[in-house]
C-alpha cells in the first residue's frame, strides 16, 4: 500500500506531457502498489507568490502571527503535510523559459521550509524529508539530456538539487524532449517515454 502524490505544474493543459505522462506513471504504481492516489495540479490550483507575511509568519510563535501570517502560513503547511504524508512522490514539469513553471517554483517556495523540511547540522544543510521515492517528469521542447544545450538546462538538474535539498534523493528522471524537431522526433520521444515508463512501472511492482 503506497500513498501516491501526483503534482503537475504545466500551463499548458490538456497538451502537456509531463502532465500526461506524470499521471500515466502515478496511475500505474497505484495499480501496480495499491494505496491511495492525491493529485495536485498548481496550473489550475496554483499557490501564491510567497510574501513576507510568510516569511516573517513562518519564524513567530503561531500565537504571535497577524490574520495575515496566519493564513500565508496555513497555505504553506497544507503543501508540507501533503508532501509529508506520501510515499511516493511522481512530479510533473515543463519547460518554461528554460526552467520550471513559475507556478512548481512558487511550491517549491512553500515547501523548502528551515526547520521543516530542511536544517542546518553541523555539516551543512540536511534534508528532513526522507524514504520518499520520486518520479520526476521533465519535458522541453528542445533536447537537453546531453550535448551543447545542456549548459542551458535550468529545469532537471534545479528540480533535482531542490528535492534533494529536502532529502528526496531516490528520485527517476522521465525526459521528454526534443518535441520541436517535428514530428517524426515527436513520435520518437513519445514512444521512447512509453517504453522507459514501462520498464519504471514493471520495476516498481
Ligand atoms: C511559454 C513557453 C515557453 C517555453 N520555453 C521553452 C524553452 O525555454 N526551451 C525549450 O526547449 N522549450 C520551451 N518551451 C516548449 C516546452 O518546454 C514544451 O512544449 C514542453 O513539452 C512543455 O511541457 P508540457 O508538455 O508538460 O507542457 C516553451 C513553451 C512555452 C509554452
Amino acid at each position: 500500500m503506497s500513498r501516491i502524490l501526483l503534482v503537475t505544474s504545466s500551463p499548458r493543459g490538456a497538451e502537456s506531457l509531463s502532465s500526461r505522462f506524470a499521471t500515466e506513471i502515478a496511475e500505474g504504481l497505484r495499480v501496480r502498489l495499491g494505496g491511495t492516489l492525491t493529485v495536485r495540479d498548481l496550473a489550475t490550483s496554483p499557490p501564491p507568490h510567497i510574501t513576507s507575511a510568510y516569511i516573517q509568519g513562518r519564524i513567530l510563535a503561531p500565537s504571535a502571527r497577524s490574520p495575515e501570517q496566519v493564513e500565508a502560513v496555513r497555505i504553506a503547511q497544507d503543501l508540507v503535510d501533503e508532501l509529508q504524508a506520501a510515499d511516493v512522490l511522481v512530479l510533473g514539469s515543463g519547460m518554461i523559459n528554460f526552467g520550471p513553471s513559475s507556478q512548481l517554483k512558487a511550491w517549491f517556495d512553500h515547501v523548502i521550509w528551515p526547520g521543516v523540511t530542511f536544517d542546518y547540522g553541523d555539516a551543512g544543510p540536511r534534508g528532513l524529508l526522507t524514504a520518499k521515492k520520486v518520479y520526476l517528469v521533465t519535458a522541453a521542447g528542445g533536447r537537453f539530456a546531453e550535448g551543447t544545450w545542456a549548459a542551458f538546462d535550468f529545469q532537471t538538474p534545479y528540480l533535482l538539487h531542490l528535492l534533494g535539498f529536502i532529502g528526496l534523493t531516490d528520485v527517476e528522471v522521465v525526459r521528454v524532449e526534443g518535441t520541436v524537431f517535428g514530428a517524426d522526433a515527436v513520435k520518437a520521444t513519445l514512444a521512447d517515454t512509453a517504453a522507459a515508463i514501462a520498464a519504471l512501472l514493471a520495476k516498481a511492482a
